[in-house]
């Protein structure tokens, strides 16, 4: 990590979905984050279509696209990750991707992450943020508390410019990107 250089945000999306309400939401939080001068990257949702990990077929080596995966992540400062909620829980996407990206040596260790998700439910992932935390702390990430970004009613809660309509929610994604950077700049 350099030390005196801008802070290194990487943005990951538990969604495939081309039109996916997460990956909105992520966009939203990583134009904030720009915006205060960070450095960002988001990885591309279609390199998280990652072979299923299993610890029999791994005597060639974890695949080159897992490998870069660990990288960039490695490199960030902040990661911020928008979760779907499925069945109340993340996606199968996600957290096989969490789990290549701890195996073989975890780069997730004392990183910083915003963490966020959009449904089309009323409750906006709450259910799913709850395991994301869960998994999160297992890799020794230091998950901010507070603010709490849930969107529910996905389908009707992004305007054509990418904002949300809710205000309220706007103040909370610049707090959670604030918060987050704050965090990452007292480690550098
Ligand atoms: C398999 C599956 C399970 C789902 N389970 C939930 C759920 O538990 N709670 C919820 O609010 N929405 C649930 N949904 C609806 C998702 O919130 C909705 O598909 C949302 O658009 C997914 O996020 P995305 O737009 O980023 O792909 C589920 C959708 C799928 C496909």
């Amino acid at each position: 990590m350099d030390k005196m250089g801008p802070v290194q945000v990487v943005g990951l999306c538990g969604s495939l979905r081309k039109y996916s309400y997460n990956g909105m939401l992520l966009a939203r939080a990583l134009f904030y984050a720009k915006l205060k001068g960070a450095e960002c990257i988001r990885y591309p949702s279609e390199h998280l279509i990652l072979p299923l990990l299993n610890e029999d077929s791994l005597l060639d080596g974890v695949p080159l696209v897992v490998r870069n995966l660990k990288q960039i992540v490695g490199n960030a400062d902040v990661l911020f990750i928008a979760t779907p909620e499925y069945n109340h829980s993340i996606s199968g996407v996600l957290k096989n991707a969490l789990d290549w990206i701890s195996y073989k040596g975890n780069p997730l260790e004392g990183k910083v992450a915003g963490i966020m998700g959009a449904s089309t439910g009323q409750f906006g992932t709450v259910r799913a943020q709850i395991h994301l935390r869960q998994i999160l702390s297992a890799l020794g990430v230091h998950v901010i508390e507070k603010p709490q970004l849930f969107v529910p009613y996905a389908a009707q809660a992004f305007r054509d410019d990418g904002s949300l309509s809710d205000h309220h929610l706007e103040t909370i994604i610049e707090q959670l990107v604030d918060i987050c950077l704050l965090n990452a700049q007292g480690k550098k």
